[in-house]
């Protein structure tokens, strides 16, 4: 058998884009709930109030104006107000993940239900207490319970009154919020991560600042981020000894279109986008590189004595990372571009991409454990890879989503290969939106990921009925032959 007997199969989904219920039981808005509905050609758009009290809208990744203030307009559909109601509908959802067999489900706290500000000091009791309903639930069928602390939200608050991850304080709420959780669920909780995606963090949205075109102070929120990181990590290990922590990046291999030198280190740089972060997680300092860029740009990064120490103790055990497609680099500019996971990337002739555009790579899933296995030699978790795809519900109320079968055995072939011939050490496969959940890049409910159909569409409406659809047989007898049946009859 190519994978261990304690691999973790499972699932992974993100607080905004399933709980709705933003503001019950006392939980603050944070900057994902000022967020609309999009779609493919209409970006999403965050929402907010001017000093002179108007109120508008911006990209999804745009920064809201200096003095301007996160906010929500009466008259229009903000998707993580809903969610799929799984706030509601958790024990019918981990039931649902029980039957197929999962030995892990991959989620998020979202942070202002335990602080709503974030500035607090003591936590909210409702919120602490949702949570603990959630990993009981778990816990009784068995299941894993792997959380990440931070999934692309910003405390509203902190983006409005500190700047959001450009202000250093932030760092030490975000810690307090991390030993709060790490103190209440250390019986329930073994398996953390940090920042969902950190490599891709770049926006109001994402950091809460409100300029993220100036060098220094991008560098500065990233600094305080990675040191909130590492200070996550070495809090968690104290507190709860036999806890893995790790990281969490998005990874795109990256292939330079031709054998050209130019488009070779134009290639190198590129990687080097994602090492930076795996480099200070997994290593604990900056890479030489990244000073040099800095001296470039002149950024004069602030620090405090000590934190060269912080990000040395603060490593990570494992380094999870979303595998969803592959990337291509060129110097020449001319070439075809198309979307892909939080980018716009050259368009690489070889290979086919799917109805969002996004590049369809199996062998690359290869190619990104070798890549970091190799570098690195941490243990490895898929936490995100899927297909969003457009799901058609039939008259007789099956859903015969065969070409999601078909991406995620081809994906779950490309791992099995790199364990049994590269010697790759990996821990588990969470599978995303194993249940349809929100679309981040769009926020449909069209763009569906799930094994489990929930009836809703993009504007909230519908019964949020849930349904199984074929894959939902198909992934439990993946789980239940620990991966070596992956065959779609
Ligand atoms: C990752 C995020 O970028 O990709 C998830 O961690 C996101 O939150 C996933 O949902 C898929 O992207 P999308 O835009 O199809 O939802």
């Amino acid at each position: 058998m190519a994978f261990s007997k304690d691999f973790l199969w499972g699932g992974a989904t993100a607080a905004n884009q399933i709980e709705g219920a933003v503001t019950r039981d006392g939980r603050g808005l944070t900057t994902m709930d000022t967020l609309t509905v999009g779609n493919l050609h209409r970006p999403r758009q965050i929402t907010y109030q001017k000093v002179d009290g108007t109120l508008e809208k911006a990209e999804r990744l745009a920064c809201v104006p200096e003095g301007a203030v996160g906010a929500i307009d009466p008259d229009d559909f903000y998707p993580s107000h809903v969610g799929i109601h799984f706030y509601d509908h958790y024990k019918e959802d981990i039931r649902l993940f029980a039957e197929m067999g999962f030995k892990a489900y991959r989620m998020s706290i979202s942070w202002t239900r335990i602080f709503p500000t974030g500035t607090e000091t003591e936590p909210l009791e409702a919120g602490l207490a949702f949570y603990d309903k959630v990993f009981d639930e778990c816990l009784k069928y068995g299941i894993e319970p792997v959380v990440t602390l931070s999934h692309f939200d910003v405390p509203l608050y902190l983006a409005d009154h500190y700047d959001g991850w450009g202000n250093r304080k932030v760092v030490d709420y975000f810690t307090h919020y991390c030993q709060t959780v790490f103190d209440r669920y250390k019986d329930k909780v073994k398996y953390w991560m940090t920042f969902n995606e950190i490599n891709v963090l770049r926006s109001w949205l994402q950091l809460g600042i409100h300029n993220n075109e100036d060098p220094q102070t991008m560098a500065q929120a990233i600094y305080h981020v990675l040191l909130a990181s590492a200070r996550a990590v070495s809090i968690g290990h104290a507190c709860i000894p036999d806890a893995k922590i790790g990281n969490m990046v998005m990874y795109a291999p990256s292939y330079a279109m031709t054998a050209k030198p130019e488009d070779v280190l134009e290639n190198l740089q590129y990687k080097r986008k994602v090492e930076f972060y795996l480099d200070v997680q997994v290593k604990g300092a900056y890479p030489a590189y990244k000073l040099k860029e800095y001296e470039r740009l002149r950024v004069n990064l602030v620090t405090q004595e000590g934190d060269e120490e912080i990000l040395k103790a603060g490593v990570v055990d494992f380094i999870g990372f979303s595998y969803y497609m592959s990337t291509m680099t060129t110097t020449d500019t001319s070439m075809p571009k198309t979307p892909g996971n939080n980018m716009m990337s050259y368009k690489n002739p070889h290979l086919e991409v799917s109805e969002w555009g996004w590049t369809l790579d199996p062998m690359g899933l290869r190619i990104a454990l070798c890549e970091m296995y190799d570098r690195y030699q941490v243990p490895l978790f898929i936490v995100e890879n899927g297909l969003g795809a457009i799901d058609k519900l039939e008259s007789d109320g099956s859903i015969r989503d065969d070409y999601r079968i078909d991406y995620m055995a081809a994906h779950i072939v490309a791992m099995k290969e790199a364990v049994e011939l590269d010697g790759v050490e990996l821990m588990g496969y969470t599978s995303w939106g194993c249940i349809d959940l929100i679309a981040w890049s769009t926020g449909e409910m069209k763009k569906r990921y799930g094994f489990i159909y929930v009836e809703a569409d993009d504007a909230g409406k519908g019964s949020y009925d849930r349904r199984k659809k074929k894959s939902f047989g198909w992934y439990k007898k993946v789980i239940s032959s620990n991966g070596e049946d992956c065959s779609n009859n």
